[in-house]
C-alpha cells in the first residue's frame, strides 16, 4: 500500500516566544520538522509536502535544503483543517493513503505508522492515533464507537470537552486520499475557535458513510513541542533513550545523566564515557576508547583504544587513528593524528596532518592563521615536537625530526634533524648574588 505524506508546520509557534520559528528548534543537534521529515522516509512516504507559513518559510525551506520534499504556504494560520486543504489544493496526491503528521511531534515510530497501516488495510478510511494521558491536558478527545470505531474528536473549547473521558488525540492521521480531498472541502469553522479543525473528519465522514478508527500508542511517543519547557522536556526524553541505547548496546557510562549526545552521535561497543561530556553533530568513535570528563567533541571521527581528556575538545573535522591521546586542554581542529601519536596537555593543532607515533609536547601550538588565511602543517612519523613550540603553517617537519623546546619553527624541517629556533642561553657567574644582594638592600633588610 502507498503512503504520501504531508506535514503540518505553518504555526506561528507563538508559546515558543522566540525569533527561531518553533519547528526549527532542535532536540539533539536535529531540526524538530526534520524529525517527521525523517519518519516519512521510514514508512517509505511516495511524497512528502511540508505546509509552511509565510514566517517561516523561507528558514524552513534552507533547513531542509538537501531534502526531496514539497513545501507549500498556508498564508493564513486558519487551523489544521485549513492547512490540509491548502496541501490538498496543491498537489494532487499519488497514493492511495495519505498520512498527516504535525511538525512539531518528533517521536512517533515508524512501528506506529505501520499499525495505522495495517488498519487501513483492513478497510478504515480514516485512522487517528491516541494515547492515554496520564494528566490533564488539552488535546482533543476520542468519542468512541462500538468495535473500536471512531465517532468523533471533541476539542478543548467545545462546550461537550469535560463531559466524558477518553483516549487523547495525538493528532496524527491516516486517511484514504480521494475521500479527505473530497470531505476537506466541507470542513466549517462554526466552533468555539473559529477554526478549520481538522478532527472534524470524523464527524463528516460518518455522515458520509466512510468509516473511521484508531491506533493507540504510549504516551510520550505524542510528545509535541509547543513552549521551551516542553522542548527541554522533549529533548530530556531523546537523551535518556538515546543513553539507553547506547549502554544497551556496550558502551559504559558511570553517570549517563551527566552525558549528552547528538541525534548522529555512533559509539561503538567498549567505549568508555566519564562523566560530562558533550557530543556535537557528526562524531564516530571505535570500539575501546575512553572519553575521559568535562570534554567536548564535534564533527570528529575516533579510531579504536584512543583516550581523550580529561578537558580535551575536538573541533569538525578531526580525524584520529588507533591509540592516539589527546589529553587536558588540547584542542583539535580539521586536523588527523595517526595510530600511536600524542598531544597530551595544553595545545592548538588546527589544520595539521601528524604521522604515527609523533610526540606533541605541552603547550605546543600550530599558528594555522596568518590573520588572512589559513594554512596548514604536516608533520611526519616519529617525530618530537618539544614543549611549548610554535609552528608557524605552511610548514613540513620530516620523519623522525626532533623540535626544541621554546623553538618558534617557520622554515620546513628536513627528516632526522634537530630544529632548534631560540636566544642561546647565557650564564654570567655571581651575577645572581649581586642582584639579590641589591634588591635586598632597597628593601631595607640589610643596612651595611
Ligand atoms: C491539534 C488537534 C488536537 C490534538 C493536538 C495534538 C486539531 C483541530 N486539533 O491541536 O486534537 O490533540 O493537535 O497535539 O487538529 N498548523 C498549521 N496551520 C494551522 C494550524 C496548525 O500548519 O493553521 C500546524 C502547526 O504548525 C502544528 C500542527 O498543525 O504543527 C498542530 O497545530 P496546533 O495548533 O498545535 O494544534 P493543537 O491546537 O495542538
Ligand atoms: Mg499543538
Amino acid at each position: 500500500m502507498t503512503v504520501s505524506t504531508i506535514i503540518l508546520a505553518a504555526g506561528k509557534g507563538t508559546r515558543m516566544r522566540s525569533p527561531t520559528p518553533k519547528i526549527l528548534h532542535k532536540i539533539a543537534g536535529k531540526h524538530l520538522i526534520a524529525f517527521s521529515v525523517d519518519l516519512a522516509k521510514a514508512v517509505k512516504s511516495k511524497e512528502t509536502i511540508v505546509v509552511v507559513g509565510n514566517e517561516n518559510e523561507h528558514a524552513t525551506k534552507a533547513a531542509l535544503s538537501g531534502e526531496t520534499v514539497k513545501f507549500c504556504t498556508q498564508k493564513s494560520q486558519l487551523g489544521t483543517g485549513d492547512a490540509v486543504k491548502v496541501a490538498l489544493a496543491g498537489f494532487k496526491i499519488r497514493s492511495k493513503y495519505t498520512l498527516i503528521l504535525f511538525g512539531d511531534t518528533p517521536f512517533i515510530k515508524n512501528n506506529t505508522i505501520n499499525k495505522m497501516i495495517s488498519k487501513a488495510e483492513k478497510g478504515f478510511d480514516f485512522i487517528f492515533l491516541g494515547f492515554n494521558a496520564r494528566k490533564k491536558n488539552s488535546y482533543g478527545k476520542f468519542k468512541l464507537g462500538p468495535k473500536g470505531t471512531l465517532i468523533d474528536i471533541i476539542e478543548k473549547k467545545e462546550p461537550e470537552y469535560n463531559s466524558f473521558e477518553s483516549l487523547s488525540n495525538s493528532g496524527i492521521l491516516l486517511a484514504r486520499s480521494g475521500i479527505i480531498a473530497d470531505l476537506i472541502q466541507k470542513i466549517k469553522n462554526n466552533n468555539a475557535k473559529r477554526e478549520y479543525y481538522l478532527t472534524d473528519i470524523v464527524k463528516l465522514a460518518s455522515k458520509h458513510g466512510h468509516s473511521s478508527t484508531y491506533v493507540q500508542c504510549k504516551e510520550d511517543e505524542c510528545i509535541g513541542v509547543n513552549s521551551q519547557l516542553e522542548l527541554t522536556f522533549a529533548e530530556k526524553k531523546f537523551q535518556d533513550d538515546f543513553r539507553e541505547k547506547l549502554m544497551a548496546s556496550g558502551v559504559s557510562m558511570q553517570s549517563p545523566e551527566t552525558c549528552f549526545f547528538s541525534f548522529d552521535t555512533k559509539i561503538n561497543s567498549g567505549c568508555v564515557i566519564e562523566p560530562y561530556v558533550v557530543f556535537g553533530n557528526g562524531v564516530k568513535i571505535k570500539s575501546s576508547t575512553v572519553i575521559r570528563s568535562y570534554s567536548y567533541i564535534e564533527g570528529s571521527q575516533i579510531g579504536r583504544h584512543c583516550q581523550i581528556g580529561p578537558f580535551a575538545r575536538l573541533r569538525p573535522s578531526t580525524r584520529l587513528s588507533e591509540e592516539v591521546k589527546v589529553g587536558n586542554f588540547v584542542e583539535v581542529k580539521n586536523a588527523s593524528l595517526a595510530s600511536g601519536s600524542k598531544a597530551n596537555h595544553f595545545s592548538y593543532i588546527g589544520d595539521a596532518k601528524l604521522g604515527i607515533s609523533t610526540n606533541i609536547g605541552a603547550g605546543t601550538i600550530f599558528c594555522n592563521f596568518d590573520g588572512k588565511n589559513k594554512h596548514s602543517t604536516v608533520v611526519g612519523n616519529n617525530v618530537f615536537i618539544g614543549s611549548n613550540a610554535s609552528l608557524i603553517a605552511p610548514l613540513k617537519i620530516g620523519n623522525g625530526s626532533i623540535v626544541a623546546a621554546g623553538s618558534v619553527i617557520s622554515r620546513n624541517v628536513p627528516s632526522e634533524s634537530l630544529a632548534i629556533s631560540r636566544a642561546m642561553q647565557q650564564n654570567k657567574i655571581g651575577l645572581g648574588k649581586k642582584i639579590m644582594l641589591k634588591l635586598q638592600k632597597v628593601a631595607g633588610k640589610i643596612t651595611r
